[in-house]
């Protein structure tokens, strides 16, 4: 009788944990992400929360997922991102896309 009980208490505590891990390294790694789109977007996109783009072409980061499905994005940011011609060309290795995403995400408008 007692056992079962357990068992189901210790899933439940493991993935209480797995659930906290997998939080913990998303804000890290959406941290890391900050890191890269202020070293290298920030000069043409509006990376944060708030304000526009120095460059009135480019889109605000807080939207782009509005209008790029994240996986695509992250996919075209490992091949080498050249979504069109004012744009330098990118290549990023799966960490520092993978940050890059996360972030995205942190940030994107409530509205969507
Ligand atoms: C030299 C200026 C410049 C820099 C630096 C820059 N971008 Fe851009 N980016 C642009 C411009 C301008 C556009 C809009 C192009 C257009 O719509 O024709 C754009 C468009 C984009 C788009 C496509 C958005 C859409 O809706 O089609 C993505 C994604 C993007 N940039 C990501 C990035 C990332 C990630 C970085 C940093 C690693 C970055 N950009 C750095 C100028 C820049």
């Amino acid at each position: 009788m007692v056992r079962p009980i357990l068992a189901a208490a210790a899933a439940l505590a493991l993935g209480a944990c797995a659930a906290q891990t997998g939080e913990v390294s998303q804000a890290a790694l959406a941290d890391d992400g900050r890191a890269i789109a202020e070293a290298q977007c920030a000069a043409c996109h509006a990376v944060g929360e708030y304000g526009e783009s120095p460059v009135a072409a480019a889109p605000t980061f807080r939207t782009l997922l509005a209008r790029y499905r994240a996986d695509v994005l992250e996919e075209e940011l490992i091949a080498g991102i050249q979504v069109s011609h004012p744009m330098p060309e990118f290549q990023f290795n799966p960490q520092g896309a993978d940050a890059l995403i996360a972030y995205l995400r942190s940030i994107q408008a409530a509205e969507q």
